[in-house]
């Protein structure tokens, strides 16, 4: 028998999702990539992860982060940056706690103690710290010099990597403490540590240091604004794309051949099944959103009680989704400014072979395609809402459905 509390889906929840599909593009940069070329000294950018909304940039890097860890690297949790608030204070105090996991806090180096007092200060105070000081270093700086003497002890216990996650940072509006906290790591990522090989050879290498910053595409325009190219250096960004229907099937596969293995109190455990018919279904009503498929899933299982989770439960359960499936999508088209989600229905309004820019534009009401041509390309490249191809077409599966289909409603 199958109860809510056995769900292995998870809309919404911050946690790494059980039911996983697909970013193996994203989990492999880590682990073949980032990883070993960081602990081998050779410089990697940091990485910024963007997208819209419940794409799963969170999910994403929390799960990379949970391997570094069950790796037995040191890791911040998912410093989630609320609105208005200093980062440089949740940042410092992280950095605390991996300090005191590096065993600095144990060391007795007079310098290592005055730095850790000086970074205690920035997490009580934050970026203002400096205010109330004549003099020394900024309080950036401090962060730096504590990543880098984490970066050093993590050298000193060999294979192991230093990893930072610094989730919804779109939310960091102040420029100058963007600018810092961005300088802060930057900085760290590109020291050059002088070590000795065992063969008395000496050398500079990086640190085994990774930063992870995840969030809207909106943080693109903050940091290029002044740091554009500094930035660009020191990040690589990707804007993640909904998955593909093949990873969501596959996510879904072991439902269908072996069954998802459940507790079953004092009889052990048992399996619920998943009819290939309910598969397809839950798939074609993703529209390769991250959240919609934990929502049908979630949906489809406390549909009933039985051990075999049928079409039929999908769509009872989507019944019940329909208005939390059709708000994820409006939310998002709301958040966009008015030009961009004019461009959206514009093109949604005429036919798939005749969304060209000229026509798109005209749609608008526009004299020329070339004015709506910076509309469209923040569209593109910016948000990966969609691809400007010949013709032009969506790359957010949900929107494209909502915009020109009955979509969330069933057919
Ligand atoms: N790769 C994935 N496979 C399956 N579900 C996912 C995946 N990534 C995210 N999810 C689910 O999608 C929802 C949104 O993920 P989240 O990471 O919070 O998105 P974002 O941070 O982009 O807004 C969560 O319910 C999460 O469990
Ligand atoms: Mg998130």
């Amino acid at each position: 028998m199958r109860k809510a509390i056995d769900s292995p889906f998870s809309p919404g929840s911050d946690t790494v999702p059980q039911v996983w599909a697909g970013r193996s593009a994203q989990l492999s940069d880590w682990r073949d990539h980032v990883r070993p070329r960081r602990i081998a000294g050779i410089h990697e950018r940091g990485r910024t992860i963007l997208g819209e909304a419940g794409l799963g940039k969170s999910s994403l890097v929390r799960r990379i982060a949970r391997s570094a860890a069950e790796s037995g690297d040191w890791v911040t949790p998912q410093l989630r940056i609320p609105s208005g608030t200093d980062p440089l204070k949740r940042v410092a105090a992280a950095l605390l706690v991996l300090a005191e996991q590096a065993g600095l806090a144990a060391s007795r180096e007079k310098k290592i103690a005055q730095l850790l007092k000086r970074v205690e200060a920035v997490a009580l105070a934050g970026a203002s710290v400096s205010l109330r000081r004549a003099s020394g270093p900024e309080p950036y700086t401090e962060l730096t010099n504590l990543l880098i003497e984490i970066g050093r002890a993590a050298i000193l216990h060999g294979d192991v990597m230093v990893m930072i996650h610094v989730d919804e940072i779109q939310n960091i509006s102040d420029e100058d403490v963007l600018s810092q906290l961005l300088t802060a790591f930057g900085d760290a990522l590109t020291h050059e540590e002088p070590v000795t090989a065992p063969g008395g050879v000496q050398f500079d290498r990086a640190l085994p240091l990774a930063v992870y910053l995840t969030g809207l595409p909106e943080f693109l325009d903050m940091a290029g604004a002044r740091k554009g190219a500094t930035f660009a250096r020191r990040f690589q960004t990707t804007t993640l794309a909904p998955l593909g229907d093949d990873d969501l099937f596959a996510a879904l596969q072991p439902f269908v051949t072996e069954g998802w293995e459940i507790a079953a109190g004092d009889a052990g455990s048992e399996r619920v099944f998943m009819e290939p018919s309910a598969q397809r279904a839950i798939v074609d009503l993703t529209c390769g959103e991250p959240f919609l498929f934990q929502l049908a899933g979630e949906r489809a299982w406390y549909a009933d009680t039985g051990t075999i989770i049928t079409a039929d439960h999908v769509m009872i359960g989507w019944r019940g989704a329909r208005d939390e499936a059709e708000g994820h999508v409006q939310r998002i088209l709301e958040r966009l400014p008015d030009r961009e989600r004019q461009f959206l229905e514009s093109m949604a309004a005429l036919d798939p072979e005749d969304r060209t820019l000229t026509t798109i534009a005209q749609h608008m009401g526009y004299g020329k395609g070339t004015e709506a041509g910076p509309v469209s390309q923040r569209l593109d490249r910016q948000r990966g809402i969609i691809t400007r191809g010949k013709p032009y077409t969506f790359r957010h599966r949900a929107v494209e459905a909502y915009l020109t289909t009955d979509w969330p409603d069933l057919s």
